[in-house]
């Protein structure tokens, strides 16, 4: 008997409108646009502005336009995971009030916290759940509002991160294309290099916790990008090898948009040349866990049917990973 997996359908990204360019966050910090690009690769980002508006609109809309594009019915939705670290409110999931806002009114939903692998992590787990044939339909989100938890006075973090996301439709195949394999991990002792100071349980919010601006990303950059380079380069020579690959099988590398000197040196290690690599950090920073969806949407119009893709990220936990898939459908 063929072997069900799991495959995208289709795949729909979502920005907000503003753009906060560099030049605009040198009025705001002490930096200025040649260091953020030399460092970073990014020239600005978006910024989800207004009262009221969380991580779900950005889901939301991501959702309502692939179901518009994939001709789904909200109703046909099993399952929606959403991966974010920067969820409406701490209960409930954004994934519920996402899958609420479009009318999936018979899927179940939940977020999964896994920083910038949470979209790989998302993946695995809602590509399991079509594998062993419990669902028909998974839509996998991953979004971010990093602005609710940047500090605009700290320009070691504010320069870096943006807004936006992207979702994807999973639906089951016996051909020999979707999911293919996938490696994650996690290491817990990285905790202390990327975090939120206050605002859980250990440290709830109080005027002291405010007032020491205790509720925004923190980041120790240089350490977090020395562990980002080996491990995200490692895990996807890793998944290559174990899968039988070499670069040239390998027609895109989808890596995490946290800094291009990251996603060059994985590539360098993975021998893939930079035409086999999307990118689209100059415009949109660093998403979080919206960065895979984003990448896969800005490019989808150029990917094949049966194409091998290599997903990898790195990010807060330490959590890190790589999924191998091939595309499952021609877009044009
Ligand atoms: O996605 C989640 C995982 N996160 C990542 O993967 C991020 C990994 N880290 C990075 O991408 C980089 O470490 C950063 C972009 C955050 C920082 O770049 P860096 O090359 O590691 O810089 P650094 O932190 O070592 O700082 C170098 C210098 C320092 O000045 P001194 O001490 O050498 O005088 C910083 O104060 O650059 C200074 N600096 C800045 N200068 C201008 C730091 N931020 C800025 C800035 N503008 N925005």
């Amino acid at each position: 008997m063929k072997k069900t997996r799991a495959v995208i359908t289709g795949v729909q990204g979502w920005v907000p409108e503003y753009v906060l360019t560099n030049q605009e966050l040198e009025t705001m910090v002490d930096t200025n646009d040649e260091w953020i690009v030399s460092r970073t690769g990014i020239k600005e980002r978006r910024i989800l502005k207004g009262e009221n508006q969380g991580t779900s609109v950005i889901g939301t809309e991501a959702v309502k336009g692939l179901l518009k594009k994939t001709n789904t019915a909200p109703e046909e939705i099993d399952l929606i995971i959403c991966a974010t670290v920067t969820p409406d409110m701490p209960f409930p999931a954004t994934a519920n009030i996402i899958a609420d806002n479009v009318g999936a009114k018979n899927s179940f939903s939940f977020d999964i916290s896994a920083a910038c692998s949470g979209f790989l992590y998302a993946l695995t787990m809602g590509s399991q759940f079509i594998e062993t044939g419990m669902h028909k339909k998974v839509i996998i989100v991953g979004a971010d509002k990093m602005s609710s938890i940047i500090d605009y006075q700290d320009r070691a973090t504010c320069i870096i991160f943006g807004d936006g996301g992207g979702a994807v439709l999973l639906e089951s195949t016996t051909e020999e294309v979707g999911i293919m394999d996938s490696m994650l991990h996690a290491d817990g002792s990285g905790a202390p290099f990327l975090h939120m100071k206050a605002g859980g349980s250990r440290k709830p919010a109080t005027h002291e916790s405010v007032d020491a601006r205790e509720h925004f990303a923190y980041q120790e950059g240089s350490t977090v990008f020395k562990f980002a380079v080996t491990n995200m380069a490692e895990v996807s020579a890793k998944i290559m090898e174990k899968n039988g690959l070499t670069a040239d099988d390998v027609a895109w590398l989808v890596p995490h948009q946290a800094n291009k000197r990251i996603i060059d040196a994985t590539a360098n290690r993975m021998g893939v040349g930079p035409d086999k690599v999307m990118m689209n950090i100059e415009k949109y920073g660093n998403t979080t866990a919206g960065t895979l969806p984003l990448c896969l949407w800005d490019y989808e119009s150029k990917l094949k049917k049966g194409d091998n893709i290599i997903l990898a990220a790195f990010g807060g936990g330490f959590t890190w990973g790589s999924i191998y898939l091939k595309w499952g459908y021609d877009s044009n």
